[in-house]
């Protein structure tokens, strides 16, 4: 009868072990998150101050899948996110940003959208946003004003006219 009590004891006392060491091992992880990185970032010169557009690709070297859920800038107080559909732009509230994937903001696509600049940007200038996501911290992102034509990516073949 004294054997059994002290296995039952062992027992238990080995689960809570067990416990403490998985919940320290859970709070490294989280730690370790990378954060999005961003690259070639641009606006295309805007024609006045009632809008302009910015483009970017957003990286997630992360497991977990983000979303990017807005953007902030001191060049206007409203940005907003955008998707086309069927040719027209609409607002939403968050584009998806998948696990070790990308979200790449393009003329024609999802963009990011100033609506009222506070001032116009010329070509040479940089305008500083903040990205915000639902997951990861926030990341802030120098835009470099371009030429109104300006694309990022240079064409890659001759073929793609094709819709
Ligand atoms: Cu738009």
């Amino acid at each position: 009868m004294n054997t059994r009590t002290t296995r039952a004891l062992a027992a238990a006392l080995s689960l809570t072990a067990t416990l403490a060491i998985s919940g320290c091992s859970g709070s490294e992880d989280k730690a370790s998150k990378p954060a999005p990185t961003v690259s070639g970032a641009f606006m295309p010169q805007p024609v006045n101050d009632k809008m302009a557009g910015a483009f970017m690709v957003i990286k997630n070297g992360s497991k977990t899948a983000d979303k990017l859920t807005g953007v902030t800038s001191t060049l206007s107080d409203d940005l907003q996110i955008h998707e086309t559909k069927d040719q027209k732009m609409q607002q939403v509230q968050s584009l998806d940003l998948p696990a070790n994937g990308e979200l790449k903001l393009e003329r024609g696509g999802d963009h990011i959208m100033f609506m009222g600049l506070k001032s116009t940007p010329k070509v040479g200038d940089k305008v500083s946003i903040e990205l915000r996501f639902e997951k990861a911290d926030p990341v802030k992102v120098e835009l470099e004003v371009k030429e109104r034509t300006y694309t990022a990516q240079p064409p890659a073949s001759t073929d793609g006219n094709a819709h």
